[in-house]
């Protein structure tokens, strides 16, 4: 070690590659540290007479592409099972094999960037500047001289006792190495244009940040067009091209489209004009082979929902009603096919509901062709027929109170799914406390729930809607008669 801080080291040249060999061997040996050779060409066995120590950087590297693993895998459980847990279709939120190629992405990432950047701080980089290539003699380390410098830093280096070692290894010509008197950093074009290029830089974050914070009205702008944007006509767009300025044309009068001739146009309809027909077309035969199909597809399609009875309690029902009771989501119950509503429902409507949905129930025409939506039709019947409910006779009717027949009316038109009677609103209000109350509309007006709104809600239930409620999530009950809501009135006004 020297006190001159602006001595580099010892420069000593050797003849050729075996001086400089068995001259490394006595360095090696004579234990110092801090020193390299120089070579125009690779000298095959230098690294084993300099002792060089086979490379670290492998375990660096097995290091880190293991934390990176384990970054991988507790990322993934993090995000999917704790911090945002989604659950699709039941499966776990967490399971190894779909994460495995993330795992194995993060793993590999980790391991490139260690072996990259490890690799330039074990070797001292980025080095702009080395002291040796102040000797114009160190020229020669690229054409036919073998150089061999040890530094001043080394613990073991003495200015006068290491020069003289060099000389008796066999050292052709020893030199003295110093920095420059002056730092040498960057040289000034170089700096201008890193700081030019970090400036540039920040032009792509700087936008980023500018679209991040501000909102506008106008369209994105679009850089690649994909399909988005193609000359089409649209469903419900304009055109100058034809003369009533629609881009959808109806069907030329007096033209069938392919597949679509029906002679029995009720049997894609399920209606006879207005009215919905109240039977199965004639031109079916419900057989033990229709009602089998009708099975079939009634479990496939509708099961899930309404349970394979037509209770109403099928899979997705009990997950959604599950949900709704921890408030994460909003059900409407589907409707109990076996209450007697349904049971008096005409064959039609029945198909137009299959046909083209009711409010959160999906339309099933585009997937269930016509013959198969009657034959469900014709199952449920039978299904009806074992789990139906039968109401008390005309004479059991008579001797009820009005209050008993209007509770009844409740129970077997399936209010209960939407309503309750306790107080606690499900899908729709509470009936508790609602004779002869204030209710708010969405419109802001206020109206009394008497006997005229009762009937107003169950005919026509789209007319008003209560502050805050769904709109549209209750369907219409024209098959309940005046003197079952004038009932049905009787035992709200008991539930105080
Ligand atoms: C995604 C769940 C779901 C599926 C699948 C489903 N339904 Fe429904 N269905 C409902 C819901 C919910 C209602 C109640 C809608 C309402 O009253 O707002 C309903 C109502 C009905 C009604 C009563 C209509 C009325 O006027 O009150 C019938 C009949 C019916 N579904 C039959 C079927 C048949 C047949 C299938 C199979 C083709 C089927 N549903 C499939 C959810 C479903
Ligand atoms: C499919 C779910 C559903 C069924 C079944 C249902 N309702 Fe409703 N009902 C609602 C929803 C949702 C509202 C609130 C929307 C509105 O006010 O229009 C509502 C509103 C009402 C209202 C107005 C109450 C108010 O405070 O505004 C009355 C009365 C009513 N229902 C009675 C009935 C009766 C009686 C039955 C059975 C014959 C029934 N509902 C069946 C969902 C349902």
């Amino acid at each position: 070690m020297t006190n001159d801080k602006n001595f580099y080291g010892l420069l000593a040249e050797f003849e050729d590659p075996t001086a400089l060999c068995k001259g490394a061997e006595r360095v090696r040996d004579a234990g110092y540290k801090n020193w390299d050779c120089h070579t125009p060409f690779p000298v095959h066995g230098l690294d084993d007479c300099m002792g060089v120590k086979f490379t670290r950087l492998p375990w660096i590297v097995l290091t880190m592409g293991l934390i990176g693993l384990a970054t991988g895998v507790w990322l993934q459980w993090w995000t999917n099972s704790v911090d945002y847990a989604y659950d699709i279709s039941g499966k776990p939120v967490w399971s190894l094999p779909a994460n495995v190629p993330v795992i194995f992405e993060v793993t590999v990432l980790f391991s490139a960037f260690t072996a990259f950047f490890a690799m330039w701080g074990i070797n001292g980089l980025p080095r702009w500047y080395h002291p040796l290539f102040r000797k114009n003699s160190f020229a020669k380390a690229t054409d036919d001289g073998f150089f061999l410098a040890i530094e001043a830093k080394d613990p073991n280096f003495a200015l006068g006792r290491t020069g003289d070692f060099l000389n008796t290894i066999g050292a052709k010509q020893v030199e003295e190495v110093r920095e420059a008197d002056e730092p040498t950093g960057l040289p000034g074009n170089v700096k201008a244009k890193l700081w030019i290029t970090a400036g540039v830089m920040l032009i792509p974050i700087g936008m980023v940040y500018q679209t991040w914070d501000s909102t506008t009205t106008q369209p994105r702008v679009h850089i690649v067009k994909d399909m988005d944007k193609q000359d089409r006509f649209r469903a419900q767009g304009e055109t100058s091209f034809f003369e009533d300025g629609r881009m959808s044309r109806s069907q030329i009068t007096g033209t069938v489209a392919e597949g679509q001739f029906y002679e029995d146009e009720s049997f894609v309809t399920g209606k006879d004009g207005d009215s919905h027909i109240a039977a199965l077309p004639a031109s079916l035969t419900v057989d033990e082979e229709f009602l089998a199909e009708g099975k079939k597809n009634f479990e496939i399609f509708c099961g899930l929902c309404h349970g394979n009875t037509g209770a109403g309690d099928g899979p997705i029902h009990e997950r959604a009603a599950m949900l709704a009771a921890q408030g994460e989501a909003k059900w409407v119950q589907p409707t109990d096919l076996n209450g007697v509503r349904i049971v008096g429902m005409e064959d039609g409507k029945i198909f137009d509901t299959i046909t083209n949905g009711l409010n959160t129930m999906p339309a099933y025409g585009g997937q269930i062709p016509a013959q198969k939506r009657w034959a469900i039709i014709a199952y449920m019947r039978a299904l009806q027929a074992e789990y139906g409910e039968e109401g008390p006779s005309a004479d059991e009717l008579a001797a009820m109170t009005p209050v008993e027949r209007g509770e009844l009316v409740l129970n077997q038109q399936g209010c209960m799914a939407c309503h309750t009677t306790n107080g606690s609103p499900l899908v729709g209000p509470t009936f508790q406390g609602y004779a002869g109350s204030d209710i708010k509309l969405t419109t802001g007006e206020t109206v009394k729930g008497d006997l005229a709104y009762l009937t107003e809600s169950l005919r026509e239930p789209l007319a008003k809607t209560r502050e805050g409620a769904i709109p549209g999530a209750m369907v219409p009950f024209p098959n309940i008669t005046d003197e079952q809501i004038a009932d049905l009135f009787e035992y709200l006004s008991t539930l105080k």
